[in-house]
């Protein structure tokens, strides 16, 4: 069983209302010559499956595809449903009134959820002027009729009546009787002979009416064959019949021919080859074209709309042509997806409509053909244009065209998937805009602060934004899917970008970001940290709508340290927006504040503190690695950032050497294994305590790594020589300032001490050069009595001065810092004007380093003399270089 003519598509929904106003005129029917034209608007079917019956009396036929070729129906729908119901006028179920009227009536039934409808289509058509060969070409089937010029049953009673046949018991039928069909001979072109019956079984329709004759064959059977005509395909079927009546036999010839190709495409235009002499067709050489018609659908074109429409039709010498704009409103465009990708088809029915005589004949032939055409499917990919407009921050694109049978449904970024209405929601504004032509694009705008919309690029000054976007097409209404995916890129100058500013004080850098135009779009980096929740709150993290703060301490490890001075750090802050992808910076800040903190300390007491600080310039470093000269005195303390070192200054290698009035002490902390693998520079840090004598003050600097200048700033701190006076020989216990004046009586030994009281330098030695008693505070004034000339007793003192080796020192930490020796206690017998029995005494000391002395009081506390050369003269006398200290004791009583 073959199946139904049935059709069923699916079409847009229209309201219950237009549907059935729609349902009055969505079926009509033309006689179109030969052939009858039922149409079916789409909209009736709203989704049902539908069926054509043929109405025969009270008989109802559903007409299947076999019996279509068959008895003469052929179909053509277009997606959308609409179809066109071609029946020939010779067709099964044609009621024939003999005056070239014929009758049809057929019905079309709907079916689907509600009851289905049915439609009756009676159409009587008037066609008078059959050619003796009438050949209609359909797309299911090739037709011909033909007079057969068999003896009617008048001529046939005449016949039988004449001629006595007595065999035959037959009596002469009344009516339009005609010869009984035989056997047909089919030339494919090798000669075959077919018994009617196994021809209806192939499919073929053989009806032999009073005066034609009429043949219907599909055109894929072993009857049929295929041949090259004028470059044309062609489908023929050639056959001779045979018809018996008795002892009669007649042999009538028919022949059919239809084209099977013959279509040439261009971009613009379809062009239909149809030969002018179909060879199969003709007896003799040549014929005479009486008419020529082409058409659409079944329906002549006349010249006006040929040529408003742009339709050409036109013969050759080999060749009649029909040219057809792709795109004309009498065929009708689809799309499709082949291979993923957007295409399109367009579609045409166009007809041949001919008659012609042979030459030297009368028979004239009408030929006709319709023809359905699809072109291949296209590629359309569809067009983008980009409308977007940079300061106005929006992406503007217009996509398309697309036929009207294509839908958008959804969009995917790299984010997600969304339905239109989802998108909306999410910022996408998405409109349809339709064509006058009927063909549509799609309008979509999203700003380009939306969240899948920011890309970027390094160029501070001008951001990228990147949009990548795919778009989802259903095809209707055949359901079928396609993507499309789409890059948008937009350059912008943003001159509103984020911004950072910065300001410190000598404890905090206060970092401020500025929202740009896309607010808090960014990530932060400071120093070499992510600013994440937790920093933030460590930074003091504060913001409002359009600005935030951080406060980032000296001690921060994100701050780099660039150059070091004794009394402060140059400190730098990096500040970097970048991304959310952190792919490239929005702007970068970088402020670099001095901190007040103290590197080096230069203590009284002779022990130095250094603060070796990591630098920006040498990222490699360790600190903790660092040691002084002395490799084996490393830091006391030490983390990623710092190494602290602790020492006295006659540990750890520290040189001394004395400088005009001044005495330097030197150390470096530096990496005393360094591999010179890199470019880095060297990490040397050289520092410097230079104590003055004189000194209320210590002098420190230091010398940062390779070319950076030496820094000299004064530090704090103080370097005292004293004279005390002890209480007796043990040296334990001294007289306090308070205890002034100390009463005596004469002779009574005085213990004194000159020290260096706070330097702890062994390697230093105080030296005494002259010590000499007065009557009063006036160092300069007279009388004046030496008891130590040029550091050893003064030879003419009948008392003589007495040292006390340093070797008898007790609890002194640094001997050679300290001097001790004893006077006698005496009185000035010449005292006039002041009090008798008071005296003050008065030293100059020196501070000298043993190793390297200037001159020869620096050999030691009188060296010369004990080195026996009483009469040696002084040599030059070079204490301006050195620093000489005078001191002196508090006011003595004589009692
Ligand atoms: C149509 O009906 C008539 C009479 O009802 C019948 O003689 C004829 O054979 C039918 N035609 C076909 C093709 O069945
Ligand atoms: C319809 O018009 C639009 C805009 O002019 C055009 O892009 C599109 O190609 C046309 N569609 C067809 C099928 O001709
Ligand atoms: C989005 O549309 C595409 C193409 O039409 C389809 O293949 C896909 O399944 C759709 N996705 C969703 C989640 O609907
Ligand atoms: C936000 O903070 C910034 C910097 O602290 C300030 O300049 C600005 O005025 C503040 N804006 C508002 C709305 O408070
Ligand atoms: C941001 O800028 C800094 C300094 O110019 C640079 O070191 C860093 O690599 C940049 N980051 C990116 C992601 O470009
Ligand atoms: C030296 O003085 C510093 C303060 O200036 C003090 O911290 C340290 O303990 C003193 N060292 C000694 C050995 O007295
Ligand atoms: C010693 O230092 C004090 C205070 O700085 C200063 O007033 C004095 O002049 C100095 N004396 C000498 C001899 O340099």
């Amino acid at each position: 069983m073959s199946p139904l003519l049935c059709f069923q598509v699916l079409i847009l929904t229209i309201s219950t209302a237009t549907q059935i106003v729609a349902y009055q005129d969505a079926v009509s029917s033309v006689c179109l010559g030969n052939v009858l034209r039922v149409s079916v608007d789409g909209s009736i079917l709203a989704g049902k499956s539908a069926r054509v019956d043929a109405l025969n009396g009270s008989d109802v036929i559903p007409i299947t595809s076999f019996l279509a070729t068959q008895c003469g129906y052929s179909m053509t729908s277009d997606p959308w449903g609409n179809t066109l119901l071609y029946a020939s006028l010779q067709h099964c179920y044609v009621q024939s009134r003999g005056d070239g009227t014929f009758d049809t009536h057929l019905q079309l039934r709907t079916y689907g959820k509600d009851s289905g409808r049915v439609h009756t289509v009676s159409q009587s058509c008037s066609y008078s002027q059959l050619a003796s060969r009438e050949i209609l070409c359909t797309n299911n089937y090739m037709e011909v009729s033909v007079e057969h010029g068999l003896p009617t049953s008048e001529q046939l009673k005449w016949m039988t009546s004449s001629v006595k046949d007595v065999t035959s018991s037959e009596s002469v039928p009344r009516g339009m009787k005609v010869p009984r069909l035989e056997k047909v001979v089919i030339y494919t072109p090798a000669e075959k002979a077919f018994t009617p019956m196994e021809l209806h079984k192939l499919g073929y329709g053989l009806y032999t009416y009073p005066a034609r004759l009429l043949i219907r064959s599909p055109y894929d059977t072993t009857a049929t064959y295929s041949q090259d005509v004028a470059g044309v395909p062609m489908a023929i079927m050639t056959s001779s019949l045979v018809y018996k009546h008795r002892w009669m036999v007649s042999l009538v010839k028919a022949a059919a021919a239809c084209p099977t190709g013959g279509v040439s495409f261009t971009e613009d235009l379809i062009s239909w080859r149809l030969p002018r002499h179909i060879t199969p067709l003709l007896s003799s050489s040549s014929c005479e074209t009486l008419e020529a018609y082409m058409g659409i659908d079944g329906q002549r074109m006349d010249e006006a709309t040929m040529i408003a429409q742009g339709y050409y039709f036109y013969v050759t010498d080999t060749h009649f042509v029909v040219e057809m704009p792709i795109g004309s409103p009498y065929g009708y465009y689809k799309s499709h997806v082949h291979e993923g990708r957007y295409h399109t088809t367009y579609s045409i029915a166009p007809m041949i409509e001919l008659l012609w005589r042979e030459m030297g004949g009368s028979d004239e032939t009408r030929y006709k053909v319709l023809f359905p055409i699809s072109t291949p499917p296209i590629p359309r990919p569809p067009h983008v244009q980009d409308y977007t407009v940079p300061e106005e921050g929006m992406f503007k694109i217009v996509f398309g065209a697309f036929l009207p049978d294509v839908e958008l449904i959804n969009i995917t970024t790299d984010s997600a998937v969304m339905t239109l209405a989802e998108a909306a929601a999410n910022g996408f504004d998405i409109q349809e805009h339709v064509f006058p032509n009927g063909s549509k694009a799609f309008r979509l705008q999203v700003p380009f602060s939306h969240p899948t919309a920011v890309k970027g690029n390094p160029n501070v000054k001008t951001v990228t934004y990147g949009l990548h976007i795919v778009f989802g097409f259903l095809i209707q209404p055949e359901q079928t899917t396609f993507s499309y995916s789409s890059v948008l890129e937009a350059a912008v100058d943003d001159t509103d970008l984020a911004s950072v500013t910065g300001s410190c004080d000598q404890m905090n850098v206060y970092i401020t970001v500025q929202y740009g135009s896309q607010g808090h779009n960014f990530e932060t980096v400071v120093g070499g940290s992510l600013l994440t929740a937790e920093l933030a709150q460590q930074y003091s993290f504060n913001e409002n709508g359009t600005h935030f703060t951080l406060t980032v301490p000296f001690g921060s490890p994100d701050l780099a340290f660039e150059a070091v001075h004794s009394s402060n750090v140059m400190g730098r802050l990096d500040v970097a927006l970048q991304n959310l992808e952190r792919t490239w910076n929005i702007t970068y800040f970088s402020l670099a504040c001095s901190f007040i903190t103290s590197v080096l300390d230069c203590s009284p007491n002779g022990t130095i503190g250094a603060l070796a600080v990591k630098l920006d310039t040498v990222p490699s470093l360790n600190p903790g690695q660092l040691s002084l000269n002395d490799p084996s005195c490393g830091p006391s303390f030490s983390d990623d950032r710092f190494a602290f070192f602790y020492f006295r200054v006659d540990t750890c290698g520290t040189t001394r050497a004395f400088k005009d009035d001044v005495m330097v002490y030197k150390n470096m902390a530096s990496l005393k294994n360094q591999l010179t693998t890199n470019e880095e520079p060297k990490y040397q840090f050289v520092f410097s305590c230079i104590y003055s004598v004189n000194a209320t003050k210590t002098l420190a600097y230091f010398t940062m790594p390779q070319s950076t200048a030496p820094v000299a700033e004064p530090g704090v701190g103080d370097f005292t020589v004293q004279m005390r006076l002890a209480q007796d020989v043990t040296y334990t216990q001294f007289y306090s300032d308070w205890d002034y004046p100390v009463v005596t009586y004469l002779r009574q030994p005085l213990f004194f001490e000159v020290a260096l009281t706070t330097l702890g330098d062994p390697n230093v030695e105080l030296i005494i050069d002259n010590c000499w008693a007065t009557l009063n505070k006036d160092r300069a004034s007279k009388p004046r009595w030496d008891t130590i000339v040029d550091g050893c007793p003064n030879p003419e003192d009948p008392d003589q001065t007495v040292f006390h080796p340093e070797t008898l020192y007790d609890g002194v930490l640094f001997p050679s810092l300290s001097k001790r020796f004893e006077v006698k206690m005496f009185s000035f017998a010449e005292a006039e004007d002041a009090p008798v029995g008071q005296v003050v005494f008065h030293c100059d000391v020196v501070i000298c380093d043993p190793h390297s002395p200037l001159n020869g009081l620096c050999h030691g506390q009188c060296a010369k003399q004990q080195m026996g050369r009483k009469h040696v003269k002084r040599g030059p006398r070079m204490v301006s270089e050195l620093h000489v200290e005078h001191v002196s004791s508090g006011l003595i009583f004589l009692l």
